[in-house]
């Protein structure tokens, strides 16, 4: 590759796409990334000849629109595309990650609420099949929010997530909870059932605050809920590689957090926005695009992780 790479300000804007061929994270093969730690090549995945148990991931930040419905849906994709098995957890009242994949939640009678919260309501009648071959979704609206005030009298009521998943463990090989923007019941419960946590963290000023309260929130749980639950990795999203902040920011996290900083880097782009209005993700709406290459890059670290 003999184009430099553009980490100098670049005088005039870059059109969405043009720092795809050039970009660090997409090409393993390249010396260093801009913190300068060297890349390592993440392999092509072998393929799977049996499925599950499946790996429990939740997608969590307390800091809103960072990126975690984006990178559930578009991780899950790229998963799907390297053949594994996912299914999709809608755990946010707000119902975008099922209005991402085109679903309309608002109008559906049976939603992870009614799993949740009343007897005799099966996974397998709850789970829709999506656009994408191997993923799969359970689906929220509104009446999740319900769910979160009725739950506090209920016994166990952190592990309400994980009994609903159990009988769903083994047909799949990774599960990933789409969190809501707090560290509410919802999302104790996804880390309650969760082996492993992704945090996507935007490389903007304040993306560091709250993320001390986030790590608090993860001991306790370790401590009290889920002792085997780890920190999978953190995933820098809303990248801009034209300006100097964002890449100040970036280093800043890779020099708090090492080699869980993830290689794969999300930059800021409109094709993700357009692919919530699409209903699908990236890597079918647009799949030579940078996003979708950062996509597939994050699965296979994660598949390797
Ligand atoms: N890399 C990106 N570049 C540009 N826009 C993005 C990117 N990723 C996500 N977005 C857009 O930013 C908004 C927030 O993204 P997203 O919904 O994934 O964040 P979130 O963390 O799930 O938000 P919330 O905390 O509200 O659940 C959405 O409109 C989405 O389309
Ligand atoms: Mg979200």
């Amino acid at each position: 590759m003999d184009t430099p790479r553009p980490f100098a300000p670049q005088p005039e804007p870059l059109d969405e796409d043009s720092y795809a061929d050039d970009h660090d994270g997409i090409e393993p093969d390249v010396a260093a990334d801009s913190a300068g730690r060297p890349y390592v090549k993440v392999p092509e995945p072998a393929p799977l000849t049996e499925h599950g148990p499946a790996r429990v991931i939740a997608v969590a930040n307390q800091k809103g629109g960072v990126g975690k419905t984006t990178s559930t849906i578009n991780l899950g994709a790229a998963l799907a595309e390297y053949g594994r098995k996912v299914l999709l957890v809608d755990f946010d009242p707000q119902g975008a990650l099922s209005v991402g994949l085109g679903v309309q939640a608002h109008e559906l009678d049976t939603t992870i609420y009614n799993l949740l919260m009343e007897r005799g309501v099966e996974i397998e009648d709850v789970i829709l099949e999506t656009s994408v071959e191997g993923m799969d979704l359970l689906p929220s609206n509104i009446d999740l929010s319900a769910a979160e005030v009725q739950l506090v009298t209920e016994v166990g009521r952190e592990q309400a997530l994980g009994r609903a998943i159990k009988p769903v463990l083994d047909k799949y090989d990774i599960i990933l909870i789409d969190c809501q923007p707090s560290l509410g019941l919802l999302t104790i419960n996804a880390l309650a059932c969760a082996d492993q946590i992704l945090i996507p963290l935007a490389c903007e000023f304040f993306s560091l605050r709250g993320v001390a309260l986030l790590m608090d929130t993860i001991d306790k749980v370790q401590e009290r809920l889920n002792p085997d639950l780890k920190i999978l990795g953190i995933l820098a999203t809303m990248f801009d590689p034209r300006t100097l902040h964002t890449r100040e920011v970036r280093q800043r996290v890779i020099e708090a957090f090492g080699d869980l900083v993830f290689e794969s880097v999300i930059n800021r782009t409109v094709r993700f926005p357009e692919t919530t209005v699409a209903g699908e993700p990236i890597t079918s709406w647009a799949p030579t695009s940078n996003g979708a290459e950062a996509y597939r890059l994050l699965a296979r670290e994660v598949i390797a992780r």
